[in-house]
C-alpha cells in the first residue's frame, strides 16, 4: 500500500462511492438522488422523498400509496417497549431514551435475513413508522402520562404532532412540519451516516445500525447543535448583546453553534428554507423574540467570520421553527432523527448492496517493546488528588 497523509476528522478522504445525496459546499447545492432539495421541499413530502432515497426512484401513486399504508399499520409500539420506556429516568435525554428504543427492536424483531427484500422492506417499515411513536411516547411518559395511541387518519407528520401535543395540528404547522423532515432526511457521509455504515458494514442488524447512528447524531458538534442554538440565544438574550457575546466567543476560540459546516462554504441550502419556514409560522402564530437576535447574530458572524465561509447551517433556524411548533428543546434532535432515519437507511441498503468491512489503519504513536512492571514496583502515572475527587463525585 502506497503512503497515505493523515487527516484528522478523515477530512475529504472518500470513505465510500454513493448515489443517494449530492452535496455542492460552494455553490450551497444538496440533491436527493440529483434532485434539488428546493424542489422536493416545495414538491414532495417526507415519506415520498423516503422512498427515493431509500428504493433510488420517486413512487408511482400506487407504490406511493402502498408505502404510506404499510407505514401507518405499524406506528404502534409493543406494550414492552413502553414498559421499558416507563423505567427510564425522566431526566434522561430523549436521545438516550431513542437510541435505547431503536436497539430493543432488535430483541422483538431478532430475525436476520439481510439477503431477503422482504425483511429488508420490512425492517425500512418498522423502523420509519415506530420512531416517531417511540419519541412522542416518551415525552408523555416523562410528564407521567400514558402515551397517545397513533391515529391511522393522519398524515405521517400531523400524526407525530398529534401524539406529542394530544391535539389534531394546524394544517400549516404539520405541513412545514413535513417539510422540516424532508429537508434533514439525508445528507450524504455526515458522522452519523458514517456511524450507521460502519455497524452496517458488520452485517449486524437494522437496529443496532439505527441505534448507533442515533447515539452519533445526539453530540453537539452534529445533530445536538439545534438544541444548542437555542441555549445560545437564550444566553445572548437580546439584539443588543449580539456582538459583545460574538467577541467573548472569538475571544475564547468557542464555537458558535448553528454556523460552520465541514462541506458547506456558504449559507447551507437548508437553512434558507428553514427560515422562510420560520417566517411563514410567525406570520399565522406570532413573531419569536429570538428571531431577531438570530438574524443579527447571522449578520454578525458573516462579517467577522465570513472569510473563513462560516456561516448557518441547517441547525441554526430548525430550532425556531420547532419552537413556534410547541416541541420541546430537548426534542430536537429526537426529531432530526426521526428524518435523518430515512437517509440511514438508503446508506445501509446501499452498504449491504456492495459490502466491505470497514477497517481503516492507523498511525501508531505509542511505546515499542515496553517491559512489564511488576506491581510492587509502579509509580501511579495519576494525579491521586484528582482521581479520589472524581470517584468522590
Ligand atoms: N464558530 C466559530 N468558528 C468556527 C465555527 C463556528 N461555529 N465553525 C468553524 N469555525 C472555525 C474554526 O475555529 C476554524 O478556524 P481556524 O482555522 O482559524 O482554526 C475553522 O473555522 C475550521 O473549523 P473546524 O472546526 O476545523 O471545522 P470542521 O469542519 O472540523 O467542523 C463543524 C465543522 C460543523 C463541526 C464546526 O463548524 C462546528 O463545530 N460548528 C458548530 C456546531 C454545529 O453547528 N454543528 C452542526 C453541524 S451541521 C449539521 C449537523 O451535522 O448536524
Amino acid at each position: 500500500m502506497t503512503f497515505c497523509e493523515y487527516k484528522p476528522g478523515l477530512e475529504g478522504i472518500p470513505a465510500t462511492q454513493s448515489s443517494i445525496s449530492y452535496v455542492d459546499g460552494q455553490k450551497g447545492i444538496l440533491e436527493y438522488r440529483g434532485i434539488n432539495i428546493d424542489e422536493l421541499a416545495k414538491s414532495s413530502n417526507f415519506l415520498e422523498t423516503s422512498y427515493l432515497l431509500i428504493w433510488g426512484g420517486l413512487p408511482t401513486k400506487d407504490e406511493l400509496a402502498e408505502f404510506e399504508h404499510e407505514i401507518r399499520y405499524h406506528r404502534r409500539l409493543k406494550y414492552r417497549i413502553r414498559d421499558m420506556m416507563k423505567c427510564f429516568p425522566e431526566s434522561g435525554h430523549p436521545m438516550d431514551a431513542l437510541q435505547a428504543c431503536a436497539a430493543a427492536l432488535g430483541l422483538f424483531y431478532s430475525r436476520r435475513a439481510l439477503d431477503d427484500p422482504a425483511y429488508i422492506r420490512a425492517a425500512v417499515v418498522r423502523l420509519l413508522a415506530k420512531i416517531p411513536t417511540m419519541v412522542a411516547a416518551f415525552q408523555l411518559m416523562r410528564k407521567g402520562n400514558d402515551p397517545v395511541q397513533p391515529r391511522d387518519d393522519l398524515d405521517y407528520s400531523a400524526n407525530f404532532l398529534y401524539m406529542l401535543n394530544e391535539q389534531e395540528p394546524d394544517e400549516l404547522a404539520a405541513h412545514i412540519f413535513d417539510v422540516c423532515l424532508t429537508l434533514h432526511a439525508e445528507h450524504t457521509i455526515n458522522a452519523s451516516t458514517f456511524s450507521a455504515m460502519v455497524t452496517a458494514s458488520t452485517l449486524t442488524d437494522p437496529y443496532a445500525v439505527i441505534a448507533s447512528a442515533v447515539g452519533t447524531l445526539a453530540g453537539p458538534l452534529h445533530g445536538g447543535a439545534n438544541e444548542e442554538v437555542i441555549t445560545m440565544l437564550e444566553e445572548i438574550g437580546s439584539v443588543e448583546n449580539v456582538r459583545p457575546y460574538l467577541d467573548g466567543c472569538l475571544q475564547r476560540k468557542a464555537k458558535i453553534m448553528g454556523f460552520g459546516h465541514r462541506v458547506y462554504k456558504v449559507k447551507d441550502p437548508r437553512a434558507i428554507i428553514l427560515q422562510n419556514l420560520a417566517e411563514q409560522l410567525f406570520e399565522k402564530f406570532g413573531r419569536d423574540d429570538y428571531y431577531d437576535i438570530a438574524v443579527e447574530l447571522e449578520t454578525a458572524v458573516e462579517e467577522r467570520l465570513g472569510h473563513k465561509g462560516i456561516y448557518p447551517n441547517v441547525d441554526f433556524y430548525s430550532g425556531l421553527v420547532y419552537r413556534k411548533l410547541g416541541i420541546p428543546t430537548d426534542l430536537f434532535t429526537p426529531v432530526f432523527a426521526i428524518a435523518r432515519v430515512s437517509g440511514w437507511l438508503a446508506h445501509w441498503k446501499e452498504q449491504l448492496a456492495e459490502n466491505r468491512i470497514f477497517r481503516p489503519t492507523q498511525i501508531y504513536t505509542g511505546a515499542r517493546n515496553a517491559s512489564y512492571v511488576p506491581i510492587e514496583q509502579r509509580q501511579s502515572t495519576h494525579d491521586r488528588a484528582l482521581l479520589a475527587s472524581l470517584i468522590a463525585e
